[in-house]
Order: structure tokens, then sequence, then C-alpha cells
């Protein structure tokens, strides 16, 4: 079975543990094309070009522990907004996307760029101020003691980067659903996107 789920939405909005929970309902495939980004930006970090970083991708890149910092995820968002690096990331993903037994994408442009014609799109958003907060503990949760005003500062900057840039905005797309996780449960935000998908499954 070929089947796309394209889940996009802004920093922090609970994408990462839907997307996870769909492709583990579903048996599909799960690709976080943040690490993509984020691993262009830790190496960008670290002196290298956006674009042969872009180029020099692989797998064991995206299994980096120092992906998950804030540093690096403002480095993603900064290299995200490079179109050159866009490019050299886009066949990849797209190729993922339509791999056999079904495949679960999220990121920001995935329903709008990467699979347009997805079999289902989901679009995942919660109040800055509750994303702040998720974001902020599993900060925490990690070792990076950051306070809550500054990670808030953070998320807004990068979501305004990510809305703002020309190439492959962060944008709903017309055909997704959308689900607003500021009073959702994980187990109730999971439970509503796996309703959405299965009634995009024709058996
Ligand atoms: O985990 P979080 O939602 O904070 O961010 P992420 O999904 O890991 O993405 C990090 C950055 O990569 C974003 O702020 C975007 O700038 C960029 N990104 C993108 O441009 N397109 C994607 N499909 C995924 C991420």
């Amino acid at each position: 079975m070929i089947f796309t789920v394209a889940i996009d939405g802004p920093a922090a909005a609970g994408k990462g543990t839907i997307s996870k929970a769909v492709a583990a309902y579903f048996g599909m495939a799960h690709l976080d094309t943040g690490l993509l980004y984020r691993a262009v930006g830790l190496k960008v970090l670290n002196g290298c070009d956006p674009l042969a970083s872009a180029r020099s991708i692989c797998f064991e890149d995206l299994h980096n522990s120092n992906l998950r910092s804030p540093e690096v995820a403002e480095a993603a968002s900064k290299v995200a907004g490079i179109v050159e690096v866009r490019a050299e990331l886009l066949a990849f993903q797209k190729s993922f996307a339509r791999r056999e037994g079904g495949a679960v994408l999220d990121g920001r442009d995935i329903g709008t760029v990467i699979c347009p014609d997805a079999e289902s799109k989901l679009f995942i958003t919660a109040s800055a101020k509750v994303r702040a907060s998720r974001r902020c503990q599993e900060l925490r949760k990690n070792g990076m003691n950051i306070s809550a005003e500054q990670v808030l500062k953070d998320l807004l900057a990068r979501d305004a980067r990510d809305t703002d840039r020309a190439t492959a905005p962060m944008i709903q797309a017309v055909d997704s659903i959308l689900i607003d996780t500021s009073q959702l449960s994980v187990d109730d935000a999971i439970a509503e996107a796996v309703a959405a998908v299965k009634k995009r499954i024709v058996l």
C-alpha cells in the first residue's frame, strides 16, 4: 500500500508525538523532516557550508543527540530559508513519502510542497503559550536549563521566520484537517488524528 500522511504545524504543537503514534497505529514508516533541517543547522554551526551540509546528510546524522537544542533549532530555521538547501532535501522526502507500506511525514511544508497529493493531511497547532510550556518541559527533561520566557521568545521568532519565508512557508494546506491540541490530552489528540487518517483509508 502506498499512503502518505502529511502532518504540518508550528514548533512544539505536538506534531512529533502525534506523527509517531499515527505511524505506529497504522504500521507506517515515520520521518520527522525537522531533523533534516536540524542536522544541516548543526553542521553549519560547526562551520560547514549550508548547501554542502544538505548534500552530505545521511541517516546517521538524524540520530545525533545534539539536534534537539534551542541553538540547533534556530540554526535549522535559518538554513530552512535557503532555497537550494530545501531543493537538496526534496527528493529524499518525496521518495520516503511514497515508500511501500505507507509513510507519515511531519514538518512545515509536507502537505503543501513535499506531498501536495498526500492521501491524508493534518495541521497540528496549539496556542503559543501552551507550546512554549511543553517545549520548556521537554528541554528541562533533557537537562537544558532555559527560562519559559526565552523559550516563548525563540518559538515566536522561529514561527515568524518559518511563516514569512518566500520558499515553502509554513501554511495550512487548504485540504488539511486542523487539530488544535491546546486543550487536548495526548491520548485525545492522537485519537483525533488517527480518526482523521482512518477516514481517508479506502479499504
Ligand atoms: O520540533 P519543532 O517543531 O520545534 O521543530 P522541527 O520540526 O524540528 O523543525 C526545526 C526547523 O526546521 C523549523 O523551525 C523549520 O524552520 C524547519 N523545517 C522546515 O522548514 N520544513 C520542514 N518540513 C521541517 C522543518
